[in-house]
């Protein structure tokens, strides 16, 4: 069945997914809005780039926020622009730089945590009033989808302040979600972790640490599934959790990644 024959399952909805321009945020977009939802793409580009015109062509149904996630100001004007309600929220805008411990400038550190993890917590900080309206206006509560990692459950060389990140990001998932769900709030937050996909991230990192090239395709090899996973893969568990099929998850994990942190 095409994916359009599908049920939409999105429909009346309004959606933000930051680090929209890139491989999981596109496919969430692409997917989001065949499935009937009204998206705002929102990443660091100017509205008026090659990039963001493209990705808007090739959506249709769709807006442009200029919005780096690590900027209280950004959000705040994000916030004046997508008005009173907002149904879905993806904090999946991300960076991974890599290199060993002892090398590593407290400047990426500081950026990295800013970016993966801060970034969510101003997001849900400047907008949970928009999606608590949302949630109490229809009987479907409002979904919150954080972009963890499966490094936030287990470890790798030259990834300590990434792991680190993913791993706090996992932690404000679930105490957001119990502070939201007791405080009658109608929002519901879950987190998903991606095992190896293959997009800009994974092939700049595979540059970076491979002296012997294709450092992927190692990946991929060992993955119980014998392969790493493609980004629709990981936008499908977001359709999932922003959908109402998933009403009664809140602080869950849904890892996705081939049965690695299964071995
Ligand atoms: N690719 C993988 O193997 C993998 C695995 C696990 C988790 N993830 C997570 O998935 C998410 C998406 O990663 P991807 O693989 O699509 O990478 P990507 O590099 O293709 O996309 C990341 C996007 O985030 C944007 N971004 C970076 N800093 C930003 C900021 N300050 N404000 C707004 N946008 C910003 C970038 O411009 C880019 O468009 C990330 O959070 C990443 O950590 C990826």
């Amino acid at each position: 069945m095409s994916r359009l024959s599908q049920p939409l399952r999105l429909e009346g909805c309004q959606a933000l997914v930051t680090g929209a321009l890139g491989g999981i945020g596109m496919a969430i977009c692409d997917l989001f809005v065949a499935h009937g939802a009204r998206v705002w793409l929102a990443d660091l580009e100017p509205a008026d780039s090659d990039k963001a015109r493209l990705a808007l062509e090739q959506l249709g149904g769709a807006d442009y926020l200029r919005l780096d996630v690590t900027d209280r100001r950004d959000w705040d004007r994000a916030a004046d622009r997508i008005g009173d309600r907002l149904d879905i929220l993806v904090n999946n805008a991300g960076i991974a730089p890599t290199g060993e411990l002892e090398n590593l400038p407290l400047e990426q550190w500081q950026q990295v945590m800013a970016v993966n993890c801060q970034g969510a917590f101003l997001a849900l900080a400047t907008l949970a009033s928009r999606l608590e309206r949302a949630g109490k206006s229809n009987d479907r509560w409002a979904s919150v989808i954080n972009i963890s990692s499966i490094l936030a459950m287990v470890g790798m060389p030259q990834a300590t302040a990434y792991a680190a990140s993913k791993g706090a990001l996992r932690s404000l998932t679930k105490s957001a979600a119990v502070e939201f769900a007791q405080g009658k709030r109608s929002i519901r937050v879950n987190s998903i972790h991606p095992g190896f996909v293959e997009t800009d991230m994974t092939k700049a990192g595979s540059d970076a640490m491979s002296e012997a090239g294709d450092l992927l395709e190692t990946l991929g090899r060992e993955t119980p599934m014998g392969r790493v996973g493609t980004p629709e893969e990981i936008a499908y568990a977001a359709l999932f959790l922003a959908s109402d099929e998933s009403r009664f998850m809140t602080g869950s994990e849904l890892t996705v990644d081939g049965g690695w942190t299964a071995q």
